[in-house]
């Protein structure tokens, strides 16, 4: 393939020949779309995160499985461990459903943890400084009726590796069958507890205040803002620093139960006194905290070292997860985990998020070019990198061009397309040429369109691709899209495409990360 334009680059270590096309071999052969750094479990179901904390020096990662199949049911929490949030050694399960005395069966639905520095659950021993306690759904059930849906705590002495259920269990149950995932964190201002739930069929946030992580109290509710149509879940709340002083707080919401116009996740800033949520603004219209249509229940860290806010979501949508062609050993994974941060900009304060820097420093570097001009035309230009397992970054100029275009994973017949409309001023992923996309009618239309206007006439764009993932973070976070792709064909070529004009690249940056998560 002719390059439309081969400015300086510098080829850094080994890389693939864009004339020849490497065959699927390898250990990635036999099971194609398992990421090579984006998590998942080692075997079966896997859907949201849970339990997110920063304990013992490793991050602990706990996550909605099915000890038994890669369908979603028997829900427990998973288990691995990372000292660095890339490389995850899996753990025994942590939690596991349960048959009740009246035969009715109960789930570990989702929930978080917390570490009981003070032992002011008085559960652990004394002089123990570092027991977690856990917070989780009971989801009880029998075949085919839901019961109840209450808060529940567990309990580990060993950080997590074992944990034994409170014999007080229930510590919160409102008698609803729609009350769930549970967010506690420690509230210095006031020395106490708090948890915020969801009510999910009213689309209210119920916050809740704890001096011993067992005894709740309500303090109040808020909600019925942003995307009201569906099911409200997983919530977290937590507080940020404002560039320029003050502070913020964050409330995420998921909104489940997909339509085709389905987006996963909302946010909301506000204020927290400690009682109440109270919202910057009215939020009559969501604001989208990841706009591809696979980012959903991202909940954050607690404990996270240095006042770090770290989001990891899980790379799905309830519309088609059961579907999803990676099973039947394996279904689910994790967005790589993302760093929040406010930023200001033109239209106010936004969630900022970027792929911790951890993840690029356990890459290799196989390509940099500093600059690059791209001709209008079919041609394009051929990146000289060819792989499923990557970042790519770059900063476009599209000057008088009309899009430019940046194609991933493409074969012959197939590409992951991201385009950039210059009048519009929006960026659009496009999967519907990905690969495998007939397995349900949701996935198959999948066209993300976001309105991402220019920077002093750039854009800035980095590009997450891994196998069946492809996260894009625009304008160094600004707005994120997050979608599944299952290609069929498997020559991982990379070409960018200027129409109507041409167009400046500069900074392009390729880092292999099929390697990075290695153990
Ligand atoms: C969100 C969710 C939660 C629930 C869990 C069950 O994806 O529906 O509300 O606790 O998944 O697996």
């Amino acid at each position: 393939m002719k390059h439309a334009f081969l400015a300086a680059f510098t080829l850094l270590g080994a890389v693939n020949s864009p004339a020849q096309t490497p065959a699927p071999t390898g250990p990635g052969a036999a099971d194609p779309y398992r990421p090579a750094y984006h998590f998942t479990a080692p075997k079966n179901w896997l859907n949201d995160a849970n339990g997110l904390i920063f304990s013992n020096g490793q991050y602990q990662l706990f996550y909605q499985y099915n000890p038994y199949s890669a369908d979603p049911g028997h829900l427990s929490w998973g288990h691995a461990t990372s000292p660095d949030l890339v490389r995850w050694t899996p753990q025994p399960v942590a939690l596991t459903e349960y048959k009740n005395a009246d035969g009715s069966n109960t789930m570990i639905f989702s929930g978080s943890a917390v570490a009981d520095k003070d032992n002011t659950s008085g559960l652990f021993p004394k002089g123990q400084t570092d027991g977690l306690v856990a917070f989780y759904t009971g989801h009880v059930e029998r075949p085919g009726v839901v019961l109840a849906q209450h808060q529940n705590l567990a309990f580990s002495l060993d950080h997590g590796r074992t944990w034994q259920r409170y014999a007080g269990n229930p510590v919160l149950d409102i008698g609803s069958k729609e009350f769930r995932d549970p967010k506690v964190f420690w509230y210095a201002p006031q020395q106490k507890w708090v948890m915020a739930t969801v009510k999910a069929d009213r689309q209210l946030v119920y916050l809740y205040e704890s001096k011993n992580l067992k005894d709740w109290t309500f303090m109040s509710r808020w909600g019925q803002a942003g995307n009201t149509v569906r099911e409200w879940e997983c919530p977290d709340l937590f507080e940020l620093p404002v560039p320029g002083g003050g502070t913020r707080w964050v409330l995420l919401i998921s909104a489940g139960n997909p339509t085709e116009e389905f987006r996963g996740q909302q946010y909301f800033l506000g204020q927290f006194d400690g009682k109440a949520f109270t919202p910057d603004q009215a939020y009559d219209e969501p604001t989208y905290l990841d706009f591809g249509k696979d980012f959903f229940a991202g909940v954050t860290f607690n404990d996270a070292p240095g006042g770090r806010r770290i989001l990891v979501g899980w790379t799905n949508n309830w519309a088609y997860a059961r579907d999803v062609p990676t099973g039947p050993a394996w279904r689910g994974s994790f967005a790589v985990p993302r760093e929040l941060s406010l930023r200001r900009t033109p239209q106010g304060l936004v969630l900022n998020q970027l792929p911790v820097p951890e993840l690029r420093q356990r890459g290799k570097q196989a390509l940099s070019v500093p600059k690059l001009t791209l001709k209008p035309g079919p041609a394009g230009y051929e990146v000289p990198f060819r792989g499923e397992a990557y970042e790519v970054e770059l900063t476009l100029t599209p000057g008088t061009a009309k899009t430019v275009t940046l194609n991933v994973l493409q074969s012959e017949a197939e590409c992951t397309a991201l385009r950039y409309d210059v009048a519009r001023q929006e960026l659009t992923l496009d999967r519907t040429q990905s690969g495998n996309v007939g397995f349900n009618p949701l996935f198959a239309s999948t066209v993300e369109t976001v309105r991402v206007p220019l920077q002093n006439g750039q854009l800035q764009l980095r590009v997450l691709v891994d196998k069946s993932v492809v996260e894009v973070f625009a304008q160094n976070g600004e707005v994120t899209l997050t979608d599944l792709v299952f290609p069929r064909q498997h020559a991982g070529r990379l070409t960018l495409h200027a129409d109507g004009g041409p167009a400046q690249v500069s900074g392009l940056r390729l880092t292999d990360l099929s390697a990075a998560a290695r153990l």
